[in-house]
């Protein structure tokens, strides 16, 4: 099977409309888009996503900023006392994407740049659109096995697999 990695655009990068921007960074490469699904995960879910950072520093800041929504939607509550409250529910959009193609976990990840947006050289997604470490715009995975770990917990029913036309101007 070809080599498979998982790119996520985080909800900072839903929220200012940087999707097809980092669709576009992926295809003109050459890579091959297999799965591409507007995600609602639970905190749980992110959780799992990162778990190999849950002892970290920051990973509690990191789960709150994953879990931050473009998305605020009103929700009236009745509280035990029979009042009414308007309370703010954030809806976090993520968008979950499969790409295909030789190198693309090594590669994706000089597309997306450094962890830190300010040591990411202009050219790369987030040298050119962040400045903050946690606002970074995008996922990538960092490994072969990784990948198809993240592959599963984002797509449990699967992606598709197809060989495209163009292949063969491209390899
Ligand atoms: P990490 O997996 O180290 O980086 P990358 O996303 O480049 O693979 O960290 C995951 C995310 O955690 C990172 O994208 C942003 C956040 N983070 C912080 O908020 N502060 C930090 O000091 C680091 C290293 C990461």
């Amino acid at each position: 099977m070809a080599e498979r990695t998982y790119i996520m655009v985080k909800p900072d990068g839903v929220d200012r409309g940087l999707v097809g921007e980092v669709i576009k960074r992926f295809e003109n490469k050459g890579f091959q888009l297999l799965a591409l699904e507007l995600q609602k995960p639970s905190r749980e879910h992110l959780e799992k996503h990162y778990s190999d950072l849950s002892a970290k520093p920051f990973f509690a800041g990191l789960i709150n900023y994953m879990t931050s929504g473009p998305v605020v939607r009103n929700l009236l509550m009745i509280t035990y006392d029979n009042a009414i409250q308007l309370r703010k529910k954030q809806t976090p959009l993520e968008v979950a994407m499969v790409w295909q193609g030789k190198g693309v976990v090594k590669a994706g990840r000089v597309l997306l740049g450094e962890t830190n947006p300010l040591a990411s050289l202009p050219g790369t997604i987030r040298g050119d659109f962040a400045i903050d470490v946690g606002r970074n715009i995008c996922h990538g995975s960092d490994s072969v096995e990784s990948a198809e770990k993240e592959i599963a917990l984002w797509f449990p029913n699967g992606v598709l697999s197809h060989k495209r036309v163009t292949d063969s101007l491209i390899y």
